[in-house]
């Protein structure tokens, strides 16, 4: 309303994101897992709820604190993740900010994998559920805004394309994740946003939580509501 400070596009409106890595067990000591700390998207699950939402945050196991305003649910693995993303909708908006191990150990052993001297032992890999795949593909209940992200470490535009036709979801947030850049567990974040029409915007380089921000202000001016 006119006497808010902020506008508050998405007040009551339910909205769904994943964050963090997964992790997948190889043995009860050991797992699998990749770089994300979560920073990306945990700022887009606060913007969210600064902006009214009732957000529900699925997050892998990363080492910064709840956003204030959300409901957390933490999960592990993809499969898991899997399962508290069906849970947790319908939203009108669902975020897939998560760095998703894209290969699980075909069998987690139930008990320590002893270094009993013979060869070491070999890692046979299952792939994943993709959940942002499962969620752009639903029949009922898609949300009505389904965002996915790219990590790529080259040709970060074409790949970003690729995914979203591959993936069916509406945008694609791209950004340069290789070593120099540092996106990886810091907090800046150059993205680049490659819509259904093939329209390309790049965005200068930002604090995460400014990126989430404007992200968020974005994703409500596309919501159909
Ligand atoms: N994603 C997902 N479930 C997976 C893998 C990826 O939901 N099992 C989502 C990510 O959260 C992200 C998007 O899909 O929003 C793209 O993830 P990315 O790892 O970049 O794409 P992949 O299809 O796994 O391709 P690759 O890793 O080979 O580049
Ligand atoms: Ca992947």
């Amino acid at each position: 309303s006119g006497r808010d400070a902020f506008p508050r596009p998405l007040a009551g409106r339910r909205v769904l994101v994943t964050s963090g890595p997964t992790h997948e067990p190889i043995d009860p000591v050991r797992y699998l897992a990749n770089r994300s700390s979560g920073r990306q998207g945990h700022a887009i699950a606060q913007a969210a709820a600064e902006a009214g939402a009732l957000v529900t945050l699925v997050s892998g196991p990363v080492a910064i604190p709840n956003p204030p305003g959300v409901t957390v649910v933490r999960v592990e693995t993809a499969r898991e993740m899997l399962a508290a993303v069906e849970a947790a909708l319908p939203a009108v908006l669902a975020v897939f900010a998560a760095a998703v191990a894209d290969w699980r150990p075909a069998e987690a052993k139930g008990a320590k994998i002893k270094k009993d001297g013979a060869a070491p032992p070999p890692l046979t890999l299952a792939e994943n559920p993709d959940i942002l795949a499962t969620v752009s593909g639903m029949a009922q209940g898609r949300p009505g805004l389904v965002v996915g992200f790219a990590a790529e470490t080259n040709d970060v535009i074409a790949h970003a394309q690729q995914k979203l036709a591959r993936k069916g979801c509406d945008l694609i947030v791209a950004n340069d994740v290789s070593a120099e850049g540092g996106v990886m567990g810091g907090t800046r974040n150059t993205v680049h946003l490659v819509g259904r029409d093939g329209a390309i915007e790049t965005w200068p380089t930002l604090d995460k939580d400014e990126v989430a921000r404007r992200l968020v202000e974005r994703f409500a001016g596309m919501i159909v509501l």
